[in-house]
């Protein structure tokens, strides 16, 4: 099969090629590198193009008799999008207008988006199912909300199937240390707290400890990347099969802990993890847990890697030689 990865230079995007290769597919990465990385394009063709340029994705399309779609090119980071939210409507629903338009154009009617437990804002019930209310408390939220809305009317005509995923907290680098999660700048835990413990940058801030929560930090789902990419060729599978479009949780069901993270940072680098408590990040909430099982029934989805030992083991092994540190 022949995919169009859009956004294939990101971080999610280059594990998804990845596995998509490494099972005979071929990834065919459209990406404007505003955030990707031309070195993370490695298991196929790299279209450096706007999403939003209709008649040249389009020409894509054709050109590189794509079978389907895959779409994870947005802007992501909660507090850029609440200083700039026109940057996040445009890239991230416009592009998918654009996207869609393309692939109507074209005739394809399989694509898999990459949504976000965001969708959910603050949660009334834990773990969170597909049913919770969907009243997001962020652009980044509302962004990927009002796509699948639109995803809804433009499947009920009958033209396309899609599976929305949403991801809860994607961590952890390919196991083989190949890729990695590589933002500029870097607001996720994970990496922030590796940096941390290589001495790079200073302490790092713990965003509040009175959360009512076990240890008073906020709780996450944590979910490997390489999981999260089988999920997808899953996901992708079942459309090609003929399923219905659906929408779906993507996380393990175990809540961890900021504190708990740091923890098992300091336990796999054997480094200490030098922090300050600082106050609460605005839209924090203060769980997110996932309820798992919809996926396991849709997608027969069990994680291999997401536990925070395996997670944070191939994140430093990533990370530790580009920094000039020693991993072990
Ligand atoms: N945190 C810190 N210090 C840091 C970075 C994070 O204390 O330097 C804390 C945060 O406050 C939060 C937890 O660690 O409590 C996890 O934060 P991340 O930034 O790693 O992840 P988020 O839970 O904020 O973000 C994830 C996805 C987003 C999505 C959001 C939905 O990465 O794309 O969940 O709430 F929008």
């Amino acid at each position: 099969m022949r995919v169009l990865v859009v956004g294939g230079a990101g971080y999610i995007g280059s594990h998804i090629c990845k596995a998509l290769a490494e099972r005979g597919d071929t990834p065919i990465v459209l990406d404007n590198l505003s955030r990707g990385h031309r070195h993370a394009v490695k298991w196929g063709p790299l279209i450096e193009q706007d999403v939003r340029n209709v008649s040249a994705v389009t020409q894509a399309m054709s050109d590189q008799h794509i079978d389907a779609v895959m779409h994870f090119a947005a802007n992501i980071e909660v507090g850029e999008g609440q200083r700039e939210p026109l940057a996040f409507w445009d890239n991230n629903v416009a592009g998918v207008i654009a996207l869609l338009q393309a692939m109507e154009r074209s005739d394809l009617r399989h694509l898999v988006f990459s949504s976000t437990c965001a969708v959910y804002g603050e949660p009334q019930t834990l773990p969170i199912t597909e049913d919770e209310p969907r009243t997001p408390v962020n652009v980044y939220g509302q962004t990927k909300h009002v796509v699948e809305l639109m995803l809804e009317d433009v499947s009920g005509i009958g033209t396309l199937n899609y599976a929305a995923l949403r991801y809860f907290n994607a961590a952890g680098a390919s196991p083989d240390g190949e890729i990695g999660e590589e933002h500029d700048p870097e607001t996720h835990l994970v990496p922030n707290a590796l940096k941390a413990a290589a001495g790079l940058g200073g302490p790092m801030h713990l965003f509040g400890d009175d959360y009512e929560t076990p240890d008073g930090t906020c709780v996450r789902d944590y979910i490997h990347v390489t999981d999260l990419a089988q999920a997808h060729l899953k996901a992708l599978d079942r459309l090609r099969d003929g399923a219905p479009s659906f929408a779906c949780n993507l996380g393990t069901g175990s809540g961890i802990s900021v504190k708990q993270i740091l923890d098992a940072v300091e336990s796999v680098t054997g480094r200490p993890v030098p922090h300050s408590i600082s106050p609460r990040r605005a839209g924090d909430a203060a769980q997110l847990i996932s309820d798992t099982r919809l996926a396991r029934e849709l997608l027969g989805f069990e994680p291999a890697f997401s536990d925070a030992q395996t997670i944070i083991k191939h994140a430093w092994a990533f990370h530790a030689p580009r920094w000039g540190v020693a991993s072990l």
